[in-house]
């Protein structure tokens, strides 16, 4: 085979696999070590990040656009201004707050409500637009944001939370946490609208869309149905069923990751810290040890159908346990991934803009040619 021909079926195989393994885009932004279960996010290991004190979601935005070239002065306070300033539009929205899925609804309010808005605008807006729907949905009026807040702190309350400070560092130490994990699908499609030269809105839209998806963000939900329909009975028979009728385990599996991704024992460490502070009487023991022996029954089960392959917990089986504990409803867990992946978006599109060139891969076409 010559060249051009080894060249096409390598593309061509990349295709087929989904681009595993092919690079993209160089980044400061953060690093996914796959093999070693590592994440560094701005320099930083992930855990360190989420778990120290006093680190705030706030924080890691700085260092991320600081990384990618788009340091922006005085983002506590712009980010706080820009909730209200969202919640201000609120009540033009009522449309796109109404519709019945969470994400399709931050999806049209994030349309409708921020276009042509800057990168913190919209960081700030989203929260706002997550709760300001899930209330409006509820039949309930929408909770102005308080400035005075951090985001954890703040997306609790304008949810209707009762205040609980073990909580919202909880909150936090998950934002913080999916900040940003390398050229996910969602930051790849920012990245590509980005490459386009488009302004930042549509960028976020395009990685709202991604994250939609149960492959991709749309897991956590499922996972917790799967403890649910589990909690009596032995999961393993639950678990044989799903594979039968082909269906795929929920938070387990991952694309880079060979061993247990490491953002489950940032999540794990997180909830048992909170069961220990938490002052409300709360499952979150008995849970988190439920989870456990479902998390081994599957591995086992998916180590003996796949022996070659390593499918561990990834990072939403227990992300569905910690937004649970926090008390966010689970047809919120989705929006909730977006509101802190929204960060690792828009420090990519300032990266890409800084950097990149137009992505525009190629297709090899198999379809009908003329007579
Ligand atoms: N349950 C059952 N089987 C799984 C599985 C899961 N969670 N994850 C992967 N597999 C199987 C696939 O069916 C495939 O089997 P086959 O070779 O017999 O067809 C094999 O493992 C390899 O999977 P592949 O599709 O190549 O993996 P991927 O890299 O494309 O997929 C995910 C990665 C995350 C999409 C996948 O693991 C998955 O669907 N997980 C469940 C959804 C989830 O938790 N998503 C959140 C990700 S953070």
């Amino acid at each position: 085979m010559d060249l051009v021909g080894l060249a096409l079926e390598e593309r061509s195989s990349a295709k087929a696999s989904g681009l595993e393994g092919v690079v993209v885009a160089d980044t400061r932004l953060s690093h996914v070590d796959g093999e070693r279960g590592e994440l560094l996010i701005a320099g930083r290991r992930a855990e360190d990040l989420a778990l120290e004190d006093p680190g705030h979601f706030e924080t890691v935005v700085e260092r991320l656009l600081v990384l990618a070239h788009a340091q922006e002065p005085r983002i506590l306070e712009r980010l706080a201004q820009a909730r209200l300033s969202a919640f201000a539009r609120v009540s033009q929205l009522r449309h796109a707050l109404t519709l019945p899925d969470a994400m399709d609804s931050l999806l049209a309010a994030t349309a409708q409500g921020s276009a042509g808005s800057d990168a913190l605008s919209l960081l700030g807006a989203l929260p706002v637009y997550v709760c300001a729907g899930a209330r409006v949905r509820a039949g309930q009026p929408p909770i102005s944001p308080d400035p005075t807040r951090l985001t954890a702190a703040d997306f609790m309350a304008m949810l209707g939370l009762p205040e609980n400070p073990a909580r919202a560092r909880a909150l936090d130490a998950y934002l913080v946490t999916v900040s940003d994990h390398g050229l996910n699908a969602s930051t790849f499609a920012a990245r590509v609208v980005a490459s386009t030269g488009s302004d930042v809105m549509p960028c976020i839209a395009a990685g709202l869309g991604a994250l939609k998806g149960p492959l991709h963000g749309g897991a956590p939900g499922p996972v917790l149905d799967m403890l649910d329909a589990t909690a009596d009975s032995d999961p393993r028979i639950w678990l044989e069923a799903e594979l039968a009728a082909g269906r795929r385990i929920m938070g387990m599996g991952h694309r880079i990751y060979r061993v247990r991704d490491p953002r489950a024992f940032v999540f794990e460490r997180a909830l048992d810290r909170l069961a220990r502070e938490d002052r409300v009487e709360s499952p979150i023991a008995a849970r988190l040890a439920h989870a456990r022996k479902v998390e081994q029954a599957a591995q086992a089960l998916l180590r003996e159908r796949h022996p070659d392959r390593p499918l561990c917990a990834n990072v939403e089986f227990y992300t569905a346990l910690l937004l649970e504990a926090v008390g966010i409803p689970r047809e919120l867990f989705t929006a909730t991934f977006a509101v802190g992946r929204c960060s690792g978006w828009l420090a990519h599109v300032a990266e890409q803009r800084h950097t990149g060139r137009l992505i525009r891969p190629a297709a090899r076409y198999v379809g009908p040619t003329p007579d």
